[in-house]
Parts: C-alpha cells; structure tokens; sequence
C-alpha cells in the first residue's frame, strides 16, 4: 500500500526541506571536519517547533504526528545526519518517554524547555558491558529517604557532553533482571553525574558520544520516570519509537546520497558520453532509488501504526533493519559510482558513507532488530493480519 499524505504532512516535509537545505546543509561538512556541535542548529530547529515535535501544545510543542515527524527527521538528515541524530534521540526518545511515562509535573518542567530547544535531551541504557543486553546492566540506583543515590557508567551515550536532560536507566533490585531496571530523570549539574571520555568516531563527528558516570549521584526521588521496575519496558517503548527514528534517518542520507551520485554521473563524462548512459550506472540508481522507496513505505508504515496507537513494535524493528541496510548499500554504490572522487573529502559522499555506518548499530543492531521480529513472528500469531492494510 503507497502511503498517501496529508496536506499538512506535506506541507510540514517542505518547510522542513527547504529550511535544512538552505541552512543546514551549508556547515555540514566544516562540522563533520571540526566535530563542532551543532547547537546554532538546534536553536533554528527550535525557532521552527522541530524539538518538539510530538510534544502535546499543552506543553509547549507541536502536537504533530510521528509521520511530519519522521519525514522532517529525513530532511534534516538529508543535510546533515549529525544534527539528525540529536534531533532524533531528543524527539524520539526522550521527549516521547516523558510525554507518554511522565506526571504532569515533570512534564510541565521539561517539556516546555525542550521543545524550545533550552534543554536537549539524552538516553543513557546502554554500559561498557550492557549493549544488545541491556537487562545485564550494573549501574544501580538505592533510595536514600527522599533521594536516589546512581552509582555506575554508561557508555555510547549520543549527546551525553551536550544534554541538559538524561534518561538513566538503572537497576533499584539487583536481585531481578530486567524487571529490577528502573528510569531516572537526572539533570546536567547534579553532583557527582559526570561527562566521561568523548568517543572518537568515523561519522557522526559533530553529535557527541561520551561516557556518563554516576559517582554516588544523588537526585530527587520525584524524579523516578513511572515507578520502580518500569525502566525496561520505559527503553523498550522508547526504542520502538526511536527506530523508526533511524529508518528515517537511514532515508534521508540514502536520498541525499542518491542525489549526489544522479548529478555526478550526469556530469561525469568518460569514454565519450556522460557515465549515467552506461548501463552498468543506470542498474545502480535503479536499485538505490527502489531501496530508498521500500524504505520509505516501511518508516510511513510503522509511523503511522504508532499514530493510530496500534502496537508497531515490529513494524519498527523492520523499518530500521531494512533502512539502515539500505543506506549502507545505497551510499556504498553512490561512493562507487564516483569513483576516485568519492574516496576524498571534496565530495560529500565520502562523508554520507561514514555516517550510515553506525545506523545498522545504534538503536539495536541488525541482529536485534531480527530478533525482534522473528519474536513476534514465532510468538504473536497476531503479526501476519497487521500487515493487511486496513479495508482490504
Ligand atoms: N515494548 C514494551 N515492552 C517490551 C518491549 C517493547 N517493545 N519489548 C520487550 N518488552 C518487555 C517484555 O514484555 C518483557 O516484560 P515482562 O517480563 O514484564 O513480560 C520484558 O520487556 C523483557 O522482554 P524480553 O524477554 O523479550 O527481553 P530480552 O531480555 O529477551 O531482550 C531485546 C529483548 C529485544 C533483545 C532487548 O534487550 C533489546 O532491544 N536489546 C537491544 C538494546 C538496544 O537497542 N540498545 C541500544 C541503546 S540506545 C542507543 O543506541 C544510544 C543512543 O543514544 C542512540
């Protein structure tokens, strides 16, 4: 079933592009070169209600649905996939789990700041020995009267140098696995939360990848996200939600890579005519134009089952297992088909190249996302009738 959108939607998708062209394009590569954070980013993004973009009016945001969501997502990505990550944890992950997990309170104080862009948000699960096995986890929180005290270290943590705001998912009984996990509200500042070493990566250069470590860090017990042992269906829902995050993020770096490598091979003359002529360049696009379309109508797919709050889990474990394959196939031959040129920095491929890489990990690898889906499939007799598009 092709997707049919709304006026809105597509209106939202081109404000969106037109503003990430015009300016978020403009820096990308001097960023990925300086690994400066792309905070001047931000606070247009803000300007434009892109930081809060699901988050209810009441609380200051939008109010918009996860599919303007992912499709502006894809244009910002489309420019620069380093602000597109921080937009996407920040949207996806955080401001989504304390608007659905969240009391009143706490959505009074964070939201509102959030979506203006004053604090940025980040999710700490994963640890040095805890990635695709979160419920092993050590970093423990025990309550001390009125407070929690957070003891451990998270690692891989996107924005962890820049966030105002953290997820910290921590374990108040040792004894459980993933039913002693709990989530935590832990603010920049707090004594004894701090930054660790800053991860040196192939792409992405420009969002922030750190360590965080909670040395007998104590905070607020009001600021529990639900209650005690709902941390790990908390970060399981986030990460439902935040993969659909990086199917679009897949998408919008496949099309920019796709563009890029049309205009070359358009450009590009040799053996007396322009390379797009030869066949063996016009079967590549042909391939990478119907990778990006599927994985398109799978982001929209699992987008618009969370909007119609139908469960999506695997809706959205497929829709980031084939999108962030994808990518890497599609800037892969984008990078081929220019040849020398796509090896070297003066092209922007080269970076698309790298950037895609740590989409088929972060947020649950592959393997992860197959897991999920073959779950549901062996276990949830359900899966099958979802996929029959509704009236049909
Ligand atoms: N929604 C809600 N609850 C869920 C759920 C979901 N999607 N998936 C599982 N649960 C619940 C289950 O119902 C179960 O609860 P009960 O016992 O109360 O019934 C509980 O969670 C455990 O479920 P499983 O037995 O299926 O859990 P598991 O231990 O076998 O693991 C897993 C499941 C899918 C492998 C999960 O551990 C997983 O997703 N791992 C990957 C983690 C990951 O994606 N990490 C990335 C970190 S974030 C990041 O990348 C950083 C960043 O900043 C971008």
């Amino acid at each position: 079933m092709s997707y049919k959108l709304s006026d809105e939607q597509l209106m939202i998708q081109a404000m969106v592009r037109e503003f990430s062209r015009k300016v978020v394009a403009v820096n990308a590569a001097e960023r990925d070169r300086t690994r400066e954070f792309p905070a001047e980013n931000l606070k247009k993004m803000a300007e434009l209600g892109l930081m809060g973009m699901m988050v209810p009016p009441e609380y200051g945001g939008e109010g918009a649905d996860t599919v303007s969501y992912v499709l502006a997502l894809a244009e910002i990505a489309y420019s620069c996939a380093s602000t597109a990550v921080v937009m996407s944890v920040h949207n996806s992950i955080v401001c989504e789990s304390i608007r659905q997990f969240g009391t009143h309170d706490q959505k009074e104080k964070l939201l509102r700041p959030m979506a203006a862009g004053k604090i940025i948000g980040a999710f700490a699960l994963t640890e040095p020995q805890a990635g695709s096995d979160p419920s092993a986890q050590t970093t423990h929180a025990v309550r001390d009267k009125s407070k929690y005290v957070l003891n451990g270290t998270k690692r891989f943590i996107t924005t962890g140098k820049n966030a105002g705001i953290v997820i910290v998912t921590a374990k108040t009984d040792e004894a459980k696995r993933h039913k002693g996990v709990s989530a935590f509200l832990v603010k920049k500042g707090t004594p004894g939360f701090i930054v660790g070493k800053t991860e040196d990566k192939m792409g992405l250069c420009a969002s922030d990848t750190t360590d965080l470590i909670f040395d007998n860090c104590r905070i607020p017990a009001e600021d529990i996200l639900g209650n005690e042992g709902d941390g790990f269906r908390i970060a399981m829902t986030a990460l439902d939600g935040g993969r659909i995050g990086i199917a679009s993020q897949s998408v919008g770096v496949a099309q920019a890579a796709l563009d890029a490598a049309v205009k070359y091979a358009k450009e590009r003359h040799q053996f007396g005519q322009p390379i797009s002529k030869f066949q063996g360049i016009r079967w590549m696009i042909a391939d990478m134009v119907t990778e990006i379309e599927a994985a398109r109508q799978l982001m929209l797919s699992a987008a618009s089952m969370k909007d119609r709050g139908e469960k999506f889990t695997a809706q959205a474990s497929m829709a980031k297992l084939f999108a962030s394959e994808m990518v890497n196939r599609v800037t892969a031959k984008a990078l081929q088909i220019h040849g020398g040129y796509g090896f070297v920095k003066d092209y922007p491929v080269e970076r698309f190249y790298r950037d895609a890489r740590v989409f088929t990990i972060y947020e649950g690898t592959s393997e992860i996302q197959r897991l999920v889906i073959s779950n549901h499939i062996l276990r949830d007799k359900r899966l099958p009738n979802l996929l029959i598009p509704r009236g049909h």
